[in-house]
Protein backbone atom coordinates (compact mmCIF):
# COMPACT_ATOMS: atom_id res chain seq x y z
CA UNK A 1 0.00 0.00 0.00
CA UNK A 2 1.46 3.28 -0.72
CA UNK A 3 1.89 5.86 2.02
CA UNK A 4 0.37 8.95 2.17
CA UNK A 5 1.56 11.46 4.99
CA UNK A 6 -0.65 14.65 5.60
CA UNK A 7 0.58 17.49 7.80
CA UNK A 8 -2.81 19.50 8.74
CA UNK A 9 -3.01 22.96 10.55
CA UNK A 10 -5.59 25.21 11.75
CA UNK A 11 -7.34 25.53 8.45
CA UNK A 12 -8.61 21.63 8.13
CA UNK A 13 -10.75 22.87 11.03
CA UNK A 14 -11.66 26.30 10.23
CA UNK A 15 -14.97 25.16 8.39
CA UNK A 16 -15.97 23.01 11.47
CA UNK A 17 -16.32 26.44 13.11
CA UNK A 18 -12.63 26.76 15.00
CA UNK A 19 -10.85 29.67 14.74
CA UNK A 20 -7.44 29.87 12.80
CA UNK A 21 -4.61 31.63 14.76
CA UNK A 22 -3.08 33.97 12.21
CA UNK A 23 -5.78 35.01 9.81
CA UNK A 24 -7.79 38.13 10.33
CA UNK A 25 -10.35 37.47 13.49
CA UNK A 26 -7.86 34.90 14.52
CA UNK A 27 -7.35 33.79 18.26
CA UNK A 28 -3.58 35.62 18.43
CA UNK A 29 -5.55 38.61 16.99
CA UNK A 30 -7.54 38.16 20.41
CA UNK A 31 -5.31 36.89 22.61
CA UNK A 32 -1.55 37.41 23.35
CA UNK A 33 0.79 34.47 23.07
CA UNK A 34 2.70 35.39 25.76
CA UNK A 35 -0.62 35.38 28.04
CA UNK A 36 -1.57 32.31 27.81
CA UNK A 37 0.85 29.69 25.37
CA UNK A 38 3.41 29.95 27.03
CA UNK A 39 5.09 28.34 30.66
CA UNK A 40 6.14 31.84 31.90
CA UNK A 41 2.32 32.56 31.18
CA UNK A 42 1.55 29.31 33.32
CA UNK A 43 3.91 30.07 36.10
CA UNK A 44 2.29 33.84 36.37
CA UNK A 45 -1.10 33.69 35.26
CA UNK A 46 -2.44 30.35 35.86
CA UNK A 47 -6.12 30.92 36.17
CA UNK A 48 -5.44 32.72 32.89
CA UNK A 49 -4.19 30.06 31.00
CA UNK A 50 -6.46 27.64 32.37
CA UNK A 51 -9.67 29.55 31.49
CA UNK A 52 -8.05 29.94 27.93
CA UNK A 53 -8.12 26.03 27.18
CA UNK A 54 -11.05 25.71 29.05
CA UNK A 55 -13.16 28.03 26.40
CA UNK A 56 -10.96 26.18 23.61
CA UNK A 57 -12.12 22.59 24.97
CA UNK A 58 -15.80 23.74 25.72
CA UNK A 59 -16.09 24.83 22.07
CA UNK A 60 -14.73 21.84 21.13
CA UNK A 61 -17.37 19.77 22.41
CA UNK A 62 -20.22 21.90 20.08
CA UNK A 63 -18.18 20.99 17.05
CA UNK A 64 -18.25 17.82 14.49
CA UNK A 65 -15.60 17.07 11.65
CA UNK A 66 -16.21 18.33 8.28
CA UNK A 67 -15.73 17.22 4.94
CA UNK A 68 -12.21 17.41 4.86
CA UNK A 69 -11.34 15.37 7.98
CA UNK A 70 -14.14 12.59 6.70
CA UNK A 71 -12.56 12.67 3.24
CA UNK A 72 -9.06 11.94 5.22
CA UNK A 73 -10.88 9.28 7.19
CA UNK A 74 -11.84 7.89 3.11
CA UNK A 75 -8.23 7.89 1.75
CA UNK A 76 -7.56 4.73 4.49
CA UNK A 77 -9.31 2.97 2.11
CA UNK A 78 -6.99 2.50 -0.70
CA UNK A 79 -4.02 4.20 1.16
CA UNK A 80 -1.55 3.85 4.41
CA UNK A 81 -2.26 7.13 5.77
CA UNK A 82 -0.52 8.77 8.54
CA UNK A 83 -1.80 12.14 9.63
CA UNK A 84 0.21 14.73 11.59
CA UNK A 85 -1.19 17.48 12.92
CA UNK A 86 -0.34 20.65 14.44
CA UNK A 87 -4.03 21.19 15.97
CA UNK A 88 -5.00 19.71 19.58
CA UNK A 89 -8.71 19.38 18.48
CA UNK A 90 -9.41 15.50 18.09
CA UNK A 91 -11.55 16.04 14.59
CA UNK A 92 -9.71 13.67 12.98
CA UNK A 93 -9.94 11.04 15.27
CA UNK A 94 -13.31 11.64 15.18
CA UNK A 95 -13.85 11.51 11.45
CA UNK A 96 -12.37 7.92 11.79
CA UNK A 97 -8.63 8.32 10.68
CA UNK A 98 -6.72 5.85 12.71
CA UNK A 99 -3.28 7.13 12.58
CA UNK A 100 -2.92 10.79 13.98
CA UNK A 101 0.31 12.31 15.54
CA UNK A 102 -0.21 15.13 17.68
CA UNK A 103 2.18 17.69 17.45
CA UNK A 104 1.33 20.41 19.79
CA UNK A 105 -0.57 17.76 22.17
CA UNK A 106 -4.44 17.42 22.85
CA UNK A 107 -6.77 19.79 24.50
CA UNK A 108 -9.00 16.64 25.90
CA UNK A 109 -6.33 15.49 27.69
CA UNK A 110 -4.20 17.26 31.02
CA UNK A 111 -1.00 16.04 32.45
CA UNK A 112 0.68 16.18 35.40
CA UNK A 113 3.26 19.01 36.25
CA UNK A 114 5.64 17.08 37.87
CA UNK A 115 5.97 13.90 35.82
CA UNK A 116 4.78 14.47 31.66
CA UNK A 117 4.40 10.93 31.85
CA UNK A 118 1.31 11.26 33.96
CA UNK A 119 -1.06 12.29 31.06
CA UNK A 120 -5.54 11.84 31.78
CA UNK A 121 -8.38 12.23 29.54
CA UNK A 122 -10.29 15.09 30.88
CA UNK A 123 -14.22 14.54 32.23
CA UNK A 124 -15.83 17.10 30.43
CA UNK A 125 -14.38 20.39 29.33
CA UNK A 126 -13.02 22.01 32.46
CA UNK A 127 -9.99 21.76 34.03
CA UNK A 128 -9.70 23.27 37.77
CA UNK A 129 -7.31 24.89 39.79
CA UNK A 130 -6.32 22.51 42.16
CA UNK A 131 -7.27 19.61 40.06
CA UNK A 132 -3.91 17.55 40.82
CA UNK A 133 -2.51 14.26 39.52
CA UNK A 134 -1.98 11.17 42.01
CA UNK A 135 1.40 12.52 43.06
CA UNK A 136 -0.57 15.60 44.14
CA UNK A 137 0.65 18.08 41.72
CA UNK A 138 -1.62 20.74 39.49
CA UNK A 139 -2.62 19.05 36.33
CA UNK A 140 -2.53 20.84 33.08
CA UNK A 141 -3.37 21.28 29.67
CA UNK A 142 -1.72 18.66 27.93
CA UNK A 143 -0.65 21.30 24.69
CA UNK A 144 3.31 22.36 23.79
CA UNK A 145 3.68 25.99 24.41
CA UNK A 146 5.72 28.32 22.67
CA UNK A 147 9.02 27.58 23.90
CA UNK A 148 8.14 24.07 24.82
CA UNK A 149 10.30 21.08 23.20
CA UNK A 150 8.14 19.03 20.38
CA UNK A 151 8.36 15.78 21.56
CA UNK A 152 6.74 13.57 18.62
CA UNK A 153 8.87 15.61 16.02
CA UNK A 154 11.37 13.14 15.37
CA UNK A 155 8.12 10.52 14.61
CA UNK A 156 7.18 13.16 12.50
CA UNK A 157 10.52 13.49 10.48
CA UNK A 158 10.65 9.96 9.87
CA UNK A 159 7.33 9.53 8.69
CA UNK A 160 7.95 12.78 6.32
CA UNK A 161 11.00 10.99 4.72
CA UNK A 162 9.45 7.84 4.13
CA UNK A 163 6.07 9.01 1.96
CA UNK A 164 4.89 8.35 -1.00
CA UNK A 165 2.62 10.90 -1.48
CA UNK A 166 2.86 14.29 0.82
CA UNK A 167 -0.52 16.31 1.74
CA UNK A 168 -0.38 19.60 3.61
CA UNK A 169 -3.71 21.83 4.32
CA UNK A 170 -4.39 24.48 6.28
CA UNK A 171 -1.42 25.76 7.78
CA UNK A 172 0.89 28.98 7.26
CA UNK A 173 4.04 27.20 7.92
CA UNK A 174 5.25 29.87 10.38
CA UNK A 175 5.77 27.44 13.07
CA UNK A 176 8.79 25.77 13.60
CA UNK A 177 9.31 22.94 13.90
CA UNK A 178 6.67 21.41 12.17
CA UNK A 179 6.80 24.23 9.09
CA UNK A 180 9.67 22.64 8.43
CA UNK A 181 8.65 19.20 7.59
CA UNK A 182 8.13 19.23 4.08
CA UNK A 183 11.89 20.51 3.59
CA UNK A 184 12.30 16.26 4.91
CA UNK A 185 9.89 14.48 2.28
CA UNK A 186 12.30 13.75 -0.53
CA UNK A 187 11.98 15.78 -3.97
CA UNK A 188 10.51 13.49 -6.20
CA UNK A 189 7.37 12.61 -3.98
CA UNK A 190 4.41 14.18 -4.98
CA UNK A 191 3.06 16.83 -2.65
CA UNK A 192 -0.10 19.27 -2.59
CA UNK A 193 -0.57 21.90 -0.68
CA UNK A 194 -4.07 22.91 0.30
CA UNK A 195 -5.00 26.53 1.10
CA UNK A 196 -7.02 29.33 -0.02
CA UNK A 197 -4.03 31.80 0.65
CA UNK A 198 -1.15 29.20 -0.58
CA UNK A 199 1.56 29.80 -2.21
CA UNK A 200 5.06 28.31 -4.15
CA UNK A 201 7.28 27.63 -0.77
CA UNK A 202 10.68 27.75 -1.54
CA UNK A 203 13.02 25.24 -2.39
CA UNK A 204 10.36 22.36 -2.19
CA UNK A 205 10.10 20.29 -5.90
CA UNK A 206 7.19 18.40 -7.20
CA UNK A 207 4.25 20.79 -5.54
CA UNK A 208 1.03 21.56 -6.31
CA UNK A 209 -1.04 24.41 -4.85
CA UNK A 210 -4.63 24.33 -4.27
CA UNK A 211 -6.30 27.52 -3.46
CA UNK A 212 -9.41 25.95 -1.88
CA UNK A 213 -10.67 25.70 1.33
CA UNK A 214 -10.49 22.16 2.90
CA UNK A 215 -13.91 21.26 2.88
CA UNK A 216 -13.58 21.43 -1.25
CA UNK A 217 -10.15 21.38 -1.77
CA UNK A 218 -9.47 18.19 0.15
CA UNK A 219 -12.34 15.81 -0.98
CA UNK A 220 -11.55 16.62 -4.47
CA UNK A 221 -8.17 15.60 -4.19
CA UNK A 222 -9.31 12.66 -2.16
CA UNK A 223 -11.53 11.27 -5.17
CA UNK A 224 -8.58 11.79 -7.60
CA UNK A 225 -6.36 10.23 -5.43
CA UNK A 226 -8.83 7.35 -5.05
CA UNK A 227 -9.88 6.92 -8.39
CA UNK A 228 -5.79 6.37 -9.72
CA UNK A 229 -5.29 3.47 -7.52
N1 LIG B 1 -9.32 25.60 4.53
C1 LIG B 1 -7.99 25.47 4.41
N2 LIG B 1 -7.12 26.38 4.92
C2 LIG B 1 -7.63 27.44 5.56
C3 LIG B 1 -9.02 27.62 5.73
C4 LIG B 1 -9.90 26.64 5.16
N3 LIG B 1 -11.22 26.72 5.26
N4 LIG B 1 -9.21 28.77 6.43
C5 LIG B 1 -8.00 29.27 6.69
N5 LIG B 1 -7.04 28.47 6.17
C6 LIG B 1 -5.59 28.59 6.24
C7 LIG B 1 -5.05 29.99 6.27
O1 LIG B 1 -4.93 30.51 4.95
C8 LIG B 1 -3.69 29.80 6.94
O2 LIG B 1 -2.67 29.52 5.99
O3 LIG B 1 -5.17 28.00 7.45
C9 LIG B 1 -3.91 28.55 7.81
C10 LIG B 1 -3.97 28.85 9.28
O4 LIG B 1 -2.71 29.29 9.72
P1 LIG B 1 -2.43 29.54 11.27
O5 LIG B 1 -3.57 30.30 11.87
O6 LIG B 1 -1.07 30.12 11.39
O7 LIG B 1 -2.50 28.07 11.89
P2 LIG B 1 -1.37 26.94 11.92
O8 LIG B 1 -0.48 27.03 10.76
O9 LIG B 1 -2.06 25.65 12.18
O10 LIG B 1 -0.57 27.36 13.23
C11 LIG B 1 0.49 26.56 13.67
O11 LIG B 1 0.71 27.89 15.63
O12 LIG B 1 -0.19 29.08 17.38
C12 LIG B 1 0.35 27.90 17.00
O13 LIG B 1 0.18 25.89 18.14
C13 LIG B 1 -0.53 26.71 17.25
O14 LIG B 1 -0.62 24.64 16.01
C14 LIG B 1 -0.64 26.05 15.89
C15 LIG B 1 0.58 26.59 15.16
Amino acid sequence: MKKIVVLTGAGVSAESGIKTFRDSGGLWEEHNIEDVATYDAWLHNQELVIEFYNQRRKQLYECSPNAAHYALAELEKQYDVQIITQNIDDLHERAGSSKVLHLHGELKKVRSTIDNSMIYELEGWELKSGDCCEKGSQLRPHVVWFGEKVPNILPAVQLSSKADIYMVIGTSLNVYPAAGLLGNVPNHVPKYLIDPNGSEVSGIKNLTVIKEKAGKGVPELVKKLLEEK
